[in-house]
């Protein structure tokens, strides 16, 4: 089987990472496409080579610009390779721009895509990123969720539950996967020389509603320069290095001696950071993610997330840009034994680790079945009803579909929404499902 791999910036590098090592492991044919859109060696080349990933086979070479200019190069580059290429099933990850223009273009050429990490939503559609997710999810073939509360947003949306596979986040494959090898490996906390070892704050951001917006971004500066009770490392993102640069801060902040500015930082060494780090402080997705799972509170500089998982299960706080939320809580955990053990100990909502070889699995076994096909159906539609039913038989979902030629879409049990797993047994539930009379 050939499958295409397409990415182009640094977290969709760091989560594919796991399922392009299943494919080769499985001796697949892998095509990976970079899109081009983070070149600098900081934010591409070194994540190849820290987690030993393949060179790309094509290099579109979209560089920086509008996200019309970017999506628009993104899929003429890519349907050129689509084209020649011919893979089974194209992949794309998460929510930027390539994960858009990938998903579009392969669908259109009937070539089914697979969309890892699916079914996020922040209903916010001020975010490029929400608009890359609605976009993707709509053109995707099988929908790679890493919880069921993402399952349940498709399942909403009315997207088919057969298609839907929750898998966990390859994020944790690649955090454990690399954990222990970075602890052997980096040097980074010496190499930081700081005088407290207790005491450090993972920063990053590099959200466009904070970096972009002179009072957010201003916001937060002043609640960083309060935090002298803590070493706070800031790997920064180019797009802050410049808009900070051109707000006339950058050298306000890095004068501060409790602040530590550095290039982005390699994997390994970022894993290690965040793992001896007290609070992650971040608006990034894959660190709300990482920091859950490496036991570390996170505070989000944002005022929604797509990941309410992490909230829910009492690991993060949306802390917004607000200066005074930001001092109290960072103090709270620094001073409150029992809350920050609280947040520490939350539980890790994103899988076990085994969401790569879960998805190929899939992928193998529709392959295997002659599934991966988009085609035009050739049996007549006679009767298409969406219905809803209070259900009083004791039955499991599957064997409601199969008894009444139903579909089912979504459950809702009396509390909370449910997704229609085949041995559900949804007596008592309330049940959406399609009505086939074919
Ligand atoms: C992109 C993604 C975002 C993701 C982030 C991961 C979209 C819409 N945005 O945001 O979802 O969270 O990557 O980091 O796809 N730049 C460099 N060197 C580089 C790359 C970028 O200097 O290698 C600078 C350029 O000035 C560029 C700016 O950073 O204009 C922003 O880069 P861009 O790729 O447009 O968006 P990100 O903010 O990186
Ligand atoms: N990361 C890294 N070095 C850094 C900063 C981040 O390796 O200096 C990793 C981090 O572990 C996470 C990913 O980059 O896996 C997150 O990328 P980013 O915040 O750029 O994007 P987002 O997740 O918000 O889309």
């Amino acid at each position: 089987m050939k499958i295409c791999v397409i990415l182009g910036t640094r977290p969709e590098i760091i989560k594919m990472a796991p399922v392009i090592d299943e494919i080769e492991k499985r001796s697949h044919e892998l095509l990976l496409i970079h899109t081009g859109q983070h070149y600098d060696k900081e934010m591409s080349e070194n994540f190849f080579i820290d987690l030993e990933l393949p060179k790309p086979n094509y290099n579109i070479h979209v560089g920086s610009g509008s996200h019309g200019k970017q999506t628009g190069l993104m899929m003429e580059g890519i349907e050129e390779v689509l084209i020649d290429e011919k893979p089974d099933i194209v992949l794309v990850q998460g929510d930027t721009n390539a994960v858009l223009a990938g998903a579009l273009v392969a669908q259109k050429l009937h070539i089914p895509v697979g969309h890892v990490e699916a079914g996020l939503r922040s209903f916010d559609v001020s975010m490029p990123e929400e608009i890359n997710r609605l976009g993707a999810d709509c053109c995707s073939y099988f929908y790679f969720v890493p919880t069921e509360e993402s399952a349940i947003n498709l399942a909403l949306e009315g997207y088919m539950p057969e298609n839907i596979f929750v898998t966990g986040n390859s994020v944790v494959d690649t955090c454990f996967r690399n954990l222990k090898i970075a602890e052997k490996t980096s040097t980074i906390i010496d190499d930081l020389d700081l005088d407290n070892l207790d005491n450090i704050i993972t920063l990053t951001m590099h959200r466009a509603e904070n970096v972009d917006n002179k009072q957010r971004l201003l916001s937060i500066i002043e609640a960083l320069m309060e935090l002298k009770d803590f070493n706070i490392i800031f790997p920064i993102h180019p797009r802050t290095k410049k808009t900070l640069e051109n707000f006339g801060l950058y050298d306000k902040l890095e004068a501060l001696p409790h602040i530590h500015i550095t290039k982005p930082i390699g994997y390994l060494d970022f894993l290690v950071l965040i793992s001896k780090s007290i609070i992650v402080l971040t608006d990034s997705g894959g660190l709300q993610e990482e920091a859950i799972t490496l036991n570390v509170p996170a505070l989000t500089l944002r005022y929604n997330t797509e990941r309410p998982e992490t909230v829910t299960a009492g690991g993060n706080i949306l802390v917004g840009a607000d200066k005074d939320f930001i001092l109290e809580t960072a103090d709270k955990i620094l001073n409150n034994e029992e809350f920050y053990s609280s947040m520490k100990n939350a539980k890790n909502p994103y899988g076990d680790g085994s969401a790569a070889c879960q998805m190929l699995d899939i992928i193998e076994d529709a392959y295997n079945k002659n599934n991966l096909k988009i085609e035009s159906p050739d049996n007549i539609m006679t009767s298409f009803k969406v219905k809803m039913e209070n259900i009083d038989e004791d039955i499991t979902v599957s064997k409601f579909e199969k008894k009444y030629n139903r579909i089912v879409r979504v459950v809702y049990n009396g509390e909370e929404m449910v997704f229609p797993k085949k041995d559900l047994n949804i007596k008592g539930s309330m049940v959406l499902f399609n009505e086939y009379n074919i």
